[in-house]
């Protein structure tokens, strides 16, 4: 099946490459990817994860327009997510953005399937569609930091 998900394991290691460029020029590059991370966002506000993401217009504004740049920076676009990473290892950056939040395998199973409804919505090459989700689908399993086990464990 395309646009498959695979359950995140506690401990592997998680392998991914970063989306092609060709991902990028064919969403149609920070124009595209703009529209695609807005589109994203609105799936995500009317999600049964939104209550994670600020509730305010504006704030939430705010973190798409971060997203955006991430991922246009992340796609092999112009390095406009430096200001927010100081220029280290994008992906990195990431997983310490999301230690601030408890995410567990059922908000990054909802927040993946916001992704994948947004992406369906693009009439773009399957091939391309799917080296996109590859990303998402393996990267995301990096920030999930809440599992059954340590919520139920007495002692944690
Ligand atoms: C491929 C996986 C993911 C990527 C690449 C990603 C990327 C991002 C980016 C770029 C930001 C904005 C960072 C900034 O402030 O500069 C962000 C924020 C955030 N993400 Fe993710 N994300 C991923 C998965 C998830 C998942 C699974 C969740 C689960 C709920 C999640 C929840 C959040 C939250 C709560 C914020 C912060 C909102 C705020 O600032 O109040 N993300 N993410």
């Amino acid at each position: 099946m395309a646009l498959e998900i695979t359950p995140t394991h506690k401990g592997e290691k998680v392998i991914y490459k970063n989306p092609s460029p060709e991902f990028y020029q064919a969403i149609g590059g920070e124009e595209g990817m703009r529209d695609l991370m807005y589109t994203f966002y609105d799936i995500i506000y009317e999600s049964d994860i939104h209550n994670f993401f600020p509730q305010d217009r504006e704030e939430f504004n705010k973190v798409k327009e971060k997203n955006t740049k991430f991922f246009i920076q992340l796609c092999g676009g112009p390095k406009v997510y430096d200001e927010e990473s100081g220029g280290g290892d994008l992906n990195e950056y990431m997983i310490h953005v999301h230690d601030d939040f408890s995410i567990p395998e059922k908000a990054r199973i909802e927040w993946l399937g916001c992704m994948r409804e947004a992406l369906n919505r693009y009439d773009i090459d399957e091939a391309l569609k799917q080296d996109f989700w590859n990303y998402v689908e393996a990267f995301s399993k990096r920030t999930v930091n809440q599992f059954p086990e340590e919520k139920h464990n007495p002692y944690f």
